[in-house]
């Protein structure tokens, strides 16, 4: 149903929430990659929801099952499928949803775009389930990339009204990048995480959601990658990261800072020590007529406040063709961004591995 092409490596991502399963096809990997079980679990684990108040309640354990592709530790080149079992399923928290169009989710323009025949239960595959192949792809993409040396992380940079501090794009150490794939809650500023929980806290203590920023940045990337135009960086980034539900808006390095800066201010100077080209700031996120220029890769991500509340809402009911109150009872993560960030490391592996084959 939903496919998400890259150029060298194509994924195709399917399944429903709460039907059997949903997993990925991952077409045209290299032979040969190592397959360390240990780190996909550990990225899997990074995105499993039911873990504490800040996820949502429905506890999925997330194993992947390899059915192909894969033989004596190593991807054999062929497609490679994953499958993520759906286990904790209550679809009657939504037998009485069947009609209603919940505001912000896509029930309504699902509807209309599959003649009523979608999934509805759960989200179907317009759930934020969906992104658990992502992770497990993007953890396959990924053990390519530190072989290259190439290192990806994310913080949070803002949930409501509380802002972490945003990164030093010109200079940013893998080991900070590391140090927030070990991190439930990855912020710089040390204190900052009790303040985001209790924001999180306040909006599901409301019956209500939050929405919020990532910063992802990218390490160690060679210069030249991407193309002008069509296959920029930028586009190929933006493309992905869209796929992403909730996904509202992504900007690269300075982004829409850029409005009020004046031209001596934004441009990043070149330097050279003999071997090394690098720019004194890094404005456009390491990216120039849409290549890699060997700085950092820095982009930031918008995510809007999770559409199922709890607080009573007005929904359509098609069925009727009439506005009805709507208080929903299902299961609901309080703030997406914050599951985000694996997704969105995932998402960054792709692309980079896609740009680099
Ligand atoms: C990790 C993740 C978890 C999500 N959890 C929920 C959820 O619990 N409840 C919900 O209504 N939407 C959730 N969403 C968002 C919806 O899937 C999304 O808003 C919906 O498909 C409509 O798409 P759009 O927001 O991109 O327009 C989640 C998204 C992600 C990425």
């Amino acid at each position: 149903m939903s496919s998400i092409s890259g150029e060298k490596i194509k994924i195709s991502v399917f399944g429903e929430s709460h039907g059997k399963a949903v997993g990925v096809v991952i077409d045209g990997l290299p032979p040969g990659i190592e397959i360390d079980s240990d780190k996909i679990r550990a990225e899997m684990e990074r995105r499993r929801p039911g873990q504490d108040r800040f996820t949502t309640p429905r506890n999925e354990s997330d194993d992947v099952e390899i059915i192909s592709g894969v033989f004596n530790g190593y991807t054999t080149g062929t497609p490679l499928c994953g499958i993520i079992g759906n286990t904790d399923v209550k679809s009657k928290d939504y037998d009485a949803m069947k009609n209603l169009m919940r505001p912000g989710h896509a029930d309504y323009t699902g509807y209309i775009r599959y003649g009523g025949f979608a999934d509805y239960r759960g989200g179907g595959h317009f759930s934020g389930r969906l992104t658990a192949p992502i992770v497990f792809a993007g953890a396959i993409a990924y053990q390519y990339l530190q072989k290259k040396g190439i290192t990806i992380g994310t913080h949070i940079l803002k949930i409501g009204s509380i802002d972490d501090e945003p990164l030093n794009a010109a200079d940013i150490p893998a080991d900070i990048l590391n140090k927030f794939r070990g991190m439930r809650f990855p912020v710089v500023s040390p204190g900052i995480e009790e303040k985001i929980k209790e924001e999180i806290d306040n909006a599901r203590r409301d019956l209500d959601s939050v929405g919020g920023i990532l910063e992802t940045a990218v390490v160690n990337v060679p210069a030249g990658l991407g193309s002008p135009m069509f296959n920029s960086v930028e586009s190929k980034l933006s493309a992905f990261v869209f796929s992403i539900p909730a996904v509202k808006g992504i900007e690269f390095g300075s982004g829409f800072g850029f409005a009020q800066m004046r031209g001596s201010e934004a441009n990043d100077q070149f330097t050279a020590d003999g071997k090394t080209v690098k720019t004194a700031t890094n404005h456009t996120g390491g990216i120039n007529g849409g290549m890699t220029n060997g700085m950092p890769i820095v982009f930031r991500t918008v995510f809007r406040p999770t559409p199922s509340i709890g607080k009573p809402q007005r929904a359509l009911d098609i069925s009727k063709m009439e506005s009805t109150e709507l208080k929903i009872q299902g299961r609901h993560d309080p703030c997406i961004a914050v599951r985000a960030v694996p997704v969105l490391d995932a998402a960054a592996a792709l692309v980079f591995m896609d740009l680099l084959l």
